[in-house]
């Protein structure tokens, strides 16, 4: 399987993402594409929480304005070249909305732990089929996965 996407991914290496919001959007936010099918080998994978080191985040209800911040010089250095905050996809899909589709534990997971992720994830199985291109490895640290997060958080509740 990994085989195959990678082959995807550098065979199809375009920008398939670029350009195409509005009506193809549908495909991405669409829910029930994230139900593994049971009975398969994944069948112990939590596809909820993803796969990773982090199984259970403490989310304050009230916003840190500091890790915002901090949360947006990752965003502007390391992810804005291929994620928007609207909903329309570049080379990845738009952040509006993400904290609502994925729970913090997977979104953190998601980006710390992002090959194990792509390979073993039904929802970024389907999010690569769209977009053609795999997300690389971004090296973030915890502090700046949870900063992250916060950001999104806050880029949702403001929209
Ligand atoms: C080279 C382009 C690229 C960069 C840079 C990038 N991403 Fe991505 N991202 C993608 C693609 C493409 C996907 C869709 C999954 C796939 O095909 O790999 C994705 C998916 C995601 C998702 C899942 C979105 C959803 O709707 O479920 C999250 C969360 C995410 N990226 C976070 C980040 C963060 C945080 C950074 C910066 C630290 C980042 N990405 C940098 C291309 C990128």
């Amino acid at each position: 399987m990994r085989k195959v996407l990678l082959a995807a991914a550098l065979l199809g290496f375009s920008w398939a993402c670029t350009n195409n919001g509005g009506n193809s959007s549908a495909a991405a936010s669409s829910s029930g594409e994230t139900t593994p099918a049971s009975g398969t080998s994944n069948a112990s994978y939590d596809s909820l929480k993803g796969s990773g080191k982090f199984t259970h985040v403490e989310l304050n209800p009230t916003l840190d304005s500091k890790m915002i911040t901090a949360g947006k010089s990752v965003y502007d250095l390391k992810c804005s070249a291929c994620h928007k905050l609207t909903s329309e996809k570049l080379v990845g899909p738009g952040w509006l909305g993400v904290t609502t589709r994925r729970k913090p534990e997977w979104i953190m997971n998601f980006v710390t732990n992002t090959d194990e992720m792509i390979d073993k994830d039904p929802h970024a199985q389907a999010m690569l089929q769209i977009c053609m291109v795999r997300m690389p490895n971004q090296h973030l640290s915890d502090e700046d996965a949870r900063n992250i997060l916060e950001f999104m958080r806050n880029n949702d509740q403001s929209k």
